[in-house]
C-alpha cells in the first residue's frame, strides 16, 4: 500500500529537500519504493546522493507548505545517524535509507529503498477526516498543471466542510494556504 510520507534528501551542494512522496510500503517498513517523477528535486538528489529520510508524520501544515513549496518556518531537523541527511525532529517516526535499486523504464522511477535506521519520536495523532482532506488538497495543489481548474475547484470544495467540521487550527491554516494557491495558480493560467 501507499504510505504519504515526507522525505528529505541531500542535493550535490547538501542543501537540504523536503518533499511530500507516497512510497509504496510493507507493514514492516524494511523496505519501500519511492517513485518521485523526474522533475522532481528528490529525484535528482536520489540519483546522485542515493539515500535519504521517510518521515512518518500527522503534521498536514508541513505536508501542505512544502507541497507547494512555501515552508515556512522550517522546522527543526536533526542529523541524521547512518546517511548522510536530516530526519524532522517532530515527525512521529522517521526511515533512515539507502537506496538499493533504481528503475528508470517507466514513467516515474522507482527507487527500491532498504530502512537502515528508525527513529520512533513521538505518537501518531490518530485518524482525523481534515487531515485526510489536507492530504487530497495538497495532491491536487501538485496536479495543477495536469487537471482542469474546475474540477481541482470542486474537489476543495467538497474537502472543505471536513477542514471546517473536524479540523484544528493548523488544518485550518493548511487547507487555506492550498486554496489561495490553487486559486492563484488557476488565475495564472486564465492569463
Ligand atoms: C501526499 C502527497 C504525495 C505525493 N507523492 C508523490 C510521489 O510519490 N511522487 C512524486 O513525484 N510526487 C509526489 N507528490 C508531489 C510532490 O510532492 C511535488 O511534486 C513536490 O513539488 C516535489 O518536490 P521536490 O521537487 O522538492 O522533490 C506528492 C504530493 C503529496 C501532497
Amino acid at each position: 500500500m501507499i504510505l504519504e510520507g515526507l522525505v528529505t534528501t541531500l542535493s550535490r551542494e547538501d542543501r537540504v529537500n523536503l518533499a511530500p512522496m507516497g512510497p509504496r510500503v510493507e507493514p514492516a517498513m524494511t523496505r519501500f519504493t519511492l517513485r518521485p517523477f523526474r522533475t522532481a528535486t528528490t529525484y535528482a538528489n536520489l540519483r546522485e546522493r542515493g539515500e535519504g529520510v521517510l518521515h512518518v508524520t500527522d503534521d498536514v501544515l508541513l505536508l501542505a507548505q512544502a507541497a507547494i513549496g512555501a515552508i515556512e518556518p522550517w522546522p527543526v531537523l536533526r542529523p541524521a545517524e547512518q546517511v548522510h541527511g536530516h530526519y524532522l525532529a517532530d515527525a512521529c517516526r522517521a526511515y533512515e535509507f539507502r537506496v538499493i535499486t533504481c528503475d528508470e523504464s517507466g514513467e516515474r522511477a522507482a527507487f527500491v529503498c532498504e530502512a537502515v535506521h528508525v527513529h520512533r519520536l513521538r505518537d501518531f495523532f490518530g485518524l482525523n477526516r481534515a487531515m485526510h482532506a489536507v492530504v487530497e488538497a495538497a495532491i491536487l495543489a501538485t496536479r495543477v498543471h495536469l487537471l482542469p481548474a474546475q474540477e481541482i475547484a470542486a474537489d476543495l470544495r467538497r474537502l472543505a466542510p471536513l477542514v471546517e467540521k473536524t479540523g484544528g487550527p493548523r488544518e485550518t491554516q493548511a487547507f487555506d494556504l492550498l486554496s489561495t494557491y490553487v486559486a492563484r495558480q488557476a488565475a495564472t493560467q486564465e492569463r
